[in-house]
């Protein structure tokens, strides 16, 4: 959330409110049997309705005052004459970075940390050699996804997938997480295994719609693990499995309890 409010511009003060609305924005799909069903969507909409007053506000400002932030760049493209982009796109444009970028880097590198301390040889390795945390990441795109699954897709054309004739205009969904294990394509698929040659997965999409924020994910997630690997001396997990969250798109802990002897000093 830090890195993603720093990059639009969002003043470091504002960033607690920032993460409340994410929050409640990336919670609201859960399904909670114990809670009022009116009151989630309630919930989501007005966290909905204070980000975009809030950004559309922000954005305001920075038309005034531009600093080197995205969301000037973005305000100053929305006065071009063209009409490049509408206040309410610069609003959507941030909201959707915020969103997208969010929970599923937190997830990756929660889903990350949770398959080391299971795999103590693999995260041994990386405590010695912070430059593991490359091929480590791009293993856990595959073996544990944050985003399994993208919903409602639709057919261009009619298509015929494993036999099954798909025609024009279907509503499909596309089970990444499925294709990344996919047995025909990797060997032993079930096996969280950094040192595979090929690791061509589709834990950030494919196509001209794949991840616009991977580089960032990546690097987020890389440096993260390396340095829990690093400073966390003895770490174990409390809880295994630990509390999901409960939601079809979104893999990950809710917490992830872990215990360590000390932690060293960054
Ligand atoms: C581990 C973290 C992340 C995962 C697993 C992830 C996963 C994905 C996936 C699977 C898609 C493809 C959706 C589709 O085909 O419809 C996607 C698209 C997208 N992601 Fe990410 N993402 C991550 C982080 C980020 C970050 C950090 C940002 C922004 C800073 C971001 C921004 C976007 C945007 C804007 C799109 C839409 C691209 C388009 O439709 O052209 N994502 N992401």
């Amino acid at each position: 959330m830090t890195v993603i409010c720093r990059l639009l511009g969002v003043p470091q003060e504002d960033e607690p409110r920032f993460h409340g609305w994410a929050d409640t924005l990336a919670a609201s799909p859960d399904p909670d049997p114990d809670a009022d069903p009116a009151e989630k969507p309630k919930a989501a909409a007005d966290a909905q309705m204070e980000l975009g007053m809030y950004l559309a506000g922000l954005i305001e400002e920075r038309r005034k005052n531009p600093g080197e932030d995205m969301l000037s760049r973005l305000a100053a493209l929305s006065e071009e004459p063209d009409g490049a982009m509408s206040t309410r796109e610069v609003v959507s444009t941030a909201a959707l970075l915020l969103i997208a970028g969010h929970e599923t880097t937190v997830n990756l590198i929660t889903n990350g940390m949770l398959t080391l301390l299971r795999h103590p040889d693999v995260l041994q390795r990386l405590r010695e050699d912070p430059q593991l945390s490359v091929p480590i990441v791009e293993e856990l795109l595959r073996y544990e996804p944050p985003v399994q699954l993208l919903p409602r897709r639709s057919t261009l054309d009619d298509i015929e997938v494993a036999g099954v004739h798909i025609p024009k205009g279907a509503t499909v969904s596309l089970i990444l997480a499925s294709g990344n294990r996919d047995p025909k394509r990797f060997e032993d698929p079930d096996r969280f295994d950094p040192d595979r040659k090929d690791i061509q997965h589709l834990g950030l999409g494919s196509g001209i719609h794949s991840c616009f924020g991977a580089p960032l994910a990546r690097q987020e997630a890389q440096l993260a693990l390396s340095e829990l690997a690093r400073r966390l001396e003895n770490p174990r997990l409390l809880e295994d499995p630990p509390p999901y969250r409960r939601n079809a798109v979104l893999r990950g802990p809710r917490h992830l309890p872990i215990a360590c002897d000390a932690i060293r000093a960054s």
